[in-house]
């Protein structure tokens, strides 16, 4: 995969048009997935999810489950957006966590971000898990995110305070998979 900049985005001239596929993740996508994770979010988030990709093909590599799965939405190999889902192994089973969700800033506000929540929502279902938490901040540059979990029929299920270096809550949303 390549490295989303801002030209690569802007050869696109209809971006609404633009119709990604959604692939699992390898290992040869995992700059650009870092890449956007830092766009769209911040350099902490892009370094967590760094080491976050590298563990899960290091397991990979050596016939490990770690319950992470990855996807990424591109566009003549240009990454626009990542998605996975963790499932802690030592939790219930039907429970799964949206994780690094992110839309390349370029894009945002086109229903990019609708049809990876609604892809990973049918994949996750597919795996036969029930329940489908995230984890957000109540910081501004997660406002988004907030009115996007709930627009996809979230509702906020915790607050941790304070959670964040900067003394940010944690807040995890939750939805029922069999709502959809
Ligand atoms: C959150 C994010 C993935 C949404 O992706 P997106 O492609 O911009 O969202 P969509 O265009 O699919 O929007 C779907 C709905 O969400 C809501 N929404 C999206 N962005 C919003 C915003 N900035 N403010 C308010 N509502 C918003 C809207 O209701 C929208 O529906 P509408 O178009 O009918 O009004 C994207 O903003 C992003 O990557 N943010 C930065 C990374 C991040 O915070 N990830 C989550 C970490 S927990």
């Amino acid at each position: 995969m390549l490295v989303v900049t801002d030209s690569q985005v802007d050869r696109w001239t209809d971006k609404a048009a633009l119709c990604p596929s959604v692939l699992p993740m390898t290992e040869a996508d995992i700059d650009s997935a870092v890449d956007l994770v830092r766009s769209a979010m911040n350099t902490a988030e892009a370094e967590q999810a760094r080491t976050t990709f590298i563990l899960h093909f290091g397991c990979a590599r050596h016939g490990i489950d770690d319950g992470r799965i990855y996807f990424v939405a591109a566009v003549e190999s240009v990454t626009l957006g990542v998605v996975g889902l963790h499932r802690y192994v030592w939790g219930p089973p039907e429970n799964i966590w949206l994780a690094w969700f992110a839309v390349d800033p370029n894009l945002k506000g086109l229903g990019f971000g609708q049809t990876l929540f609604q892809f990973a929502s049918e994949r996750a279902q597919q795996l036969g898990h029930r329940k489908l938490f995230v984890e957000t901040y109540s910081t501004p540059e997660f406002a988004a995110a907030r009115s996007f979990y709930q627009k996809m029929g979230m509702v906020p299920g915790g607050i941790i305070t304070p959670y964040l270096p900067c003394g940010g809550n944690m807040i995890v949303y939750y939805k029922e998979l069999t709502k959809m």
